[in-house]
């Protein structure tokens, strides 16, 4: 049996979180800055960094705490070392070097993205290889075919605006607080997406995405024609044209791969319209749709503990106490 202590610092969560042989969470603690940053109406680095160094020692006794061991229980620690901001992978980092050297256990850094796909490995029915998986975050819109643990191969990405940054900024379009995409989901509720106008941005005969042409959409909307449209019409259009073109992709490269496993992660996996929009285009094909529970979506170091796990297993790979940050690591 192997305990990991995961730690992820990437944006504004402090998390710390103990998960055994990267199936089993004992603990996952989650502590949020969105409040802090509610008032600029996105994160501010620096604020982020600073608010990090208060609340990581704090969470990382509480995550012990939860599981009920001691620092003396853990065999592995893992720590998100990129993408993200480099002042707050730093907290997070360092950290994890200092616990690894203390109790003499190997340290492994972990790439985000990777994390948020692993999010799906704690499920009790883990998924089966090979499979294909969309990874839509605030920072990142990546579709992934995966061969096995950690062979991963780039098929698409977001040409401009991640999914939950289009979901951000849209909100931020229609006076919702941030972060945006819930309020926006549930916004679009009463709303009927067949009221307004809203392009569908295909990018023919490739996996890649682009969604900023839809904010700017919503953009000329609200400012120009503000009486015309209902905010709920908007944010229900909007929502559906950003899911009908992430559900489509999804699923067609899950058939031309011929994998019966597509996988969703990210915070913007969270979006029931989404979830739903992929079942309903996958079932027919007899592809089976997993996805993390709402608070394995979003970040948390769970995900990092599982990821990690798995690249010290299966990778073979450990690193040194000259572990660097990488703010721009792709998937
Ligand atoms: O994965 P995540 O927690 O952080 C990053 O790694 O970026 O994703 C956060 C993003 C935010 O843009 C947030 O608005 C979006 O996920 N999000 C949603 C929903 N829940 C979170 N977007 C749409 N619908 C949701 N229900
Ligand atoms: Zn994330």
């Amino acid at each position: 049996m192997t305990r990991v202590l995961g730690i992820e610092t990437s944006c504004d969560e402090t998390a710390a979180a103990v998960v055994e042989d990267g199936r089993r969470v004992l603990a996952s603690v989650i502590a949020t800055q969105a409040d802090l940053h509610r008032k600029y109406g996105g994160v501010v680095p620096e604020v982020a960094s600073r608010q990090h160094l208060e609340n990581i020692v704090p969470t990382l006794r509480e995550a012990l705490a939860q599981a009920g061991v001691d620092l003396g229980g853990i065999d592995l620690v893992a720590a998100t070392a990129g993408p993200g901001l480099v002042g707050t992978l730093l907290v997070g980092v360092s950290a994890a070097k200092a616990i690894a050297f203390a109790l003499g256990v190997p340290l492994v850094g972990v790439n985000h993205l990777q994390g948020h796909i692993y999010a799906n490995f704690l499920r009790p029915d883990p998924p089966e290889f090979p499979l294909v998986c969309l990874v839509v975050s605030g920072g990142h819109t990546d579709l992934v075919y995966m061969a096995g643990h950690g062979e991963m191969e780039l098929l698409g990405r977001t040409r401009d605006d991640a999914a939950g940054e289009a979901f951000d900024k849209v909100a931020r379009l229609l006076g919702l607080p941030y972060p945006g995409g819930p309020h926006l989901e549930r916004l679009a509720r009463d709303g009927d997406p067949g009221a307004v106008p809203m392009p569908r941005p295909w990018l023919e005969g490739s996996y890649d995405f682009s969604f900023s042409g839809l904010k700017t959409a919503v953009l000329y909307m609200v400012r120009d024609e503000p009486e015309r449209h209902r905010r709920e019409d908007i944010a229900a259009a909007f929502q559906a044209a950003v899911v009908e073109v992430l559900a489509t992709k999804a699923v067609r490269a899950a058939r031309e791969r011929g994998v019966r496993t597509l996988l969703l992660a990210g915070g913007v996996a969270a979006n029931q319209a989404l979830r739903q929009a992929v079942e309903e285009r996958a079932a027919p094909l007899g592809i089976r749709v997993l996805y993390p529970p709402p608070a394995l979506c979003t970040d948390n170091a769970a995900m990092i503990a599982a990821a990690g796990y798995h690249v010290w297993r299966h990778g073979g790979r450990v690193d040194g106490l000259d572990l660097a940050v990488d703010p721009n690591l792709g998937i």
